[in-house]
């Protein structure tokens, strides 16, 4: 039932996207170019409903014709969609995946020469196919990390008195969520054995402690999944201890998160400081309140932007040079490690956003003029 419902709303979601930008009901415009098939994974986490439509306009200004698909968050619908995209005879896919089971999909494309690029997440366990474009995502748990070690001031707190922290992160099936939690552990960890921070809940060193990261990972970014797990904590291991802090992997999961502790009789005074990711309008909106700590704005729009020009780049046969963005080397380039081979992976500069900076992604113009308005 809630996955029909689910559905219903994506393809809603989908066709008023399609209309917004002049084309027909299939999807595809009317430009005589090379078609270009754009995979999303999912629209319960809203950024993803800007990317199809920013991917979209970049390529058909470009002179592409465009196929978009949104996929539910269900590999097996994004494998039909791609499939159709092959059919139909696209030239090259840009895809946001959901999990391994993409792998022979992946390999019917290379069959037919279809270039590929994994849009924003990792193609696992796949050697047929060269190129990644992405954020930072180490970088992004970095900075996590390290605003709530400012605000918890945890250079100054002791073993005596040591901070309270519960652990989420993303989903086990995206590459993604070990980044973020790894970049975030590489900040949180010192303070943790020094006694400075102590973990309520579960608790991973790493996410190569497959078992306990897999106690404080969010099935399919799923945030009534994670409002559970908090409402579950809260009467369970934090019943008799205040959090401090909770490390939340995006904005989406940060306000299930809050919403639970909003509604528990504790935290009326004081909420919990938590982080986020995404520089979603209603996070944004919760920062300006003193709601949620912070959030990590990645620009998408030129996420999207990039990873047209990489297509066009790849499509046209030449050597992809893209302007605001890094090809990974050194330690970076494990982020494109697929587990079957190293695709090029080319980056893009997160940035934390606090009350402080929240003119940032404003000025980017990342939000629409009436939400921009509404954070001054
Ligand atoms: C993206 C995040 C997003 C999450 C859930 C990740 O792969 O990098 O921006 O919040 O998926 O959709």
């Amino acid at each position: 039932m809630k996955r029909s419902i689910a559905v219903l709303s994506t393809a809603a979601i989908a066709a008023a996207l399609l209309a917004g930008f002049g084309c027909n009901k299939s999807g595809s415009s009317s430009s005589s170019g090379a078609l270009i098939g754009i995979a999303i994974p999912e629209t319960h986490v809203t950024r993803w409903i800007k990317d199809g439509a920013t991917l979209k306009s970049e390529a058909e200004k470009r002179g592409y014709r465009t196929e978009v698909q949104f996929a539910d968050g269900d590999q097996s619908i994004q494998n039909r969609q791609i499939q159709s995209f092959l059919t139909l005879e696209s030239k090259l896919l840009v895809v946001g995946n959901i999990d391994e089971s993409i792998v022979p999909v992946i390999a019917e494309a290379a069959q037919k020469k279809v270039a590929v690029i994994a849009y924003d997440r990792l193609i696992l366990g796949s050697a047929d196919y060269d190129y990644y474009i992405t954020f930072n995502n180490s970088k992004v748990g970095v900075l996590q990390g390290q605003s709530l070690a400012e605000a918890l001031s945890l250079d100054e707190a002791t073993a005596k008195a040591p901070k309270l922290i519960a652990l989420f992160a993303g989903s086990m099936t995206d590459a993604n969520a070990f980044a973020f939690y790894d970049g975030a552990m590489s900040v949180l960890n010192p303070y943790i054995e020094k006694g400075a921070l102590k973990v309520i809940g579960p608790y991973a060193e790493t996410s190569a402690d497959r078992d306990n990261f897999s106690k404080l990972a969010t099935a399919g970014w799923d945030g009534d999944i994670a409002k559970e797990r908090m409402a579950a904590l809260l009467k369970a291991e934090a019943k008799n201890v205040t959090l401090d802090a909770v490390l939340a992997p995006n904005d989406h999961i940060a306000r299930k998160i809050i919403e639970v502790c909003k509604a528990n009789a504790k935290y009326s005074a004081k909420l919990p400081l938590v982080c986020g990711q995404d520089a979603e309008f209603e996070s944004s909106l919760f920062i300006k309140s003193g709601d949620q700590l912070s959030t990590i704005f990645k620009n998408t729009s030129k996420l999207a932007e990039a990873a047209i020009i990489l297509a066009d780049q790849i499509l046209k046969g030449q050597t992809p040079d893209i302007p605001g963005a890094i090809l990974a080397s050194g330690p970076l380039e494990k982020l494109g490690d697929t587990g079957k081979k190293v695709v090029k992976t080319y980056l893009l500069d997160p940035i934390l956003v606090t009350k402080d900076n929240l003119n940032v992604p404003v000025e980017a113009e990342f939000y629409t003029a009436a939400e921009s308005e509404a954070l001054k």
